[in-house]
Order: C-alpha cells, then structure tokens, then sequence
C-alpha cells in the first residue's frame, strides 16, 4: 500500500506478564520492527492493582475484569510506544485475535500465547484509546496523527 496515504500515528503496546515471563521481549519487539514499526519510547514496569484497575477501567462492569487485573499485576509488563503509518491497525493485525484460538498462524497470539487472559500483548484498539493510555504511562510524550 502507498504509505502517503495512511497517517502517522502513536499506539501504545504491552507485552503482558506472560511473555516477559517467557523471555518473549526481544522475539515479539523484531515483530513490530520488521513490520515498519519504530519503539518511540519504552518502560520496563510492574503495575501496581490500583495501576491496572484505572488502565483497564473501561472493563470494569466485565466478569473477567478481577482476573485481567491479577493477572497484568502477577509480575513485570513491558510497555511502549509505536509509531508509524496507520501503527494502530498495523499493530492489532500483528497482535492477531484476543483469543489465541482464533488468532491466525504467524500473528503474535497465535504464536506466543496460550489463553484470552495471557495473551501476550494488549495493543490500543482506537485514536481515543491510543491518547488515554499513551499518556497513562508516558505523560510527557505528544501525541499527534499527521
Ligand atoms: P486486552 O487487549 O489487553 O484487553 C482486555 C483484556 O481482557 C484482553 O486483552 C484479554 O486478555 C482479557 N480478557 C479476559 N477474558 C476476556 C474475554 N472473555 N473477552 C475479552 N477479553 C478478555
């Protein structure tokens, strides 16, 4: 596709407790960079429950919401920011399906995850989104989409 056209956009991206538990960091990274993707910041964190409950707070009315927030807080999550033409889309397609199950062969999940819950990354689905948690951990970056 003709890259002129897409816009440069920021994503926020997060390897879950799993694949850094895993050793999965480096292997998972390649991915989004040999698709185009350049890591504009990056922090190695462990969220704290208070931390996981405001990040995910758009879940909080879900049956599943207890267990994502135990489960993002088990142990240390790296966390960054992508850029590049249309990054947001560009990211999920590489993430594949919140499912590993119906992730397609060669997507992150399909590859790296063993559940919906440990599913390796989580990736902003939306320009909104992508604002909220880019400034969630990073405050000091500007976000633009030119
Ligand atoms: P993520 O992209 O981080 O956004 C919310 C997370 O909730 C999702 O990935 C899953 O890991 C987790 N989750 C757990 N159970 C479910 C479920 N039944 N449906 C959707 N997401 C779920």
């Amino acid at each position: 596709m003709n890259n002129s056209k897409l816009k440069k956009q920021q994503t926020l991206s997060i390897l879950k407790p799993d694949a850094v538990s895993k050793r999965k960091i480096g292997q998972i990274l390649s991915r989004f960079e040999d698709a185009g993707l350049k890591i504009i910041a990056a922090r190695l964190l462990q969220l704290s429950k208070k931390e996981a409950e405001q990040f995910y707070s758009i879940h909080n009315n879900r049956v599943f919401f207890n267990d994502l927030v135990n489960f993002m807080i088990s142990g240390p999550i790296f966390v960054q920011v992508l850029e590049g033409f249309d990054a947001i889309q560009k990211n999920r397609d590489l993430m594949g399906d919140t499912d590993p199950k119906k992730a397609i062969p060669g997507s992150i999940r399909f590859d790296f995850s063993d559940s919906i819950e440990a599913n390796a990354v989580h990736g902003s689905d939306s320009l909104e989104t992508a604002k909220f948690e880019i400034s969630f951990f990073f405050p000091e970056i500007n976000i633009y989409n030119s």
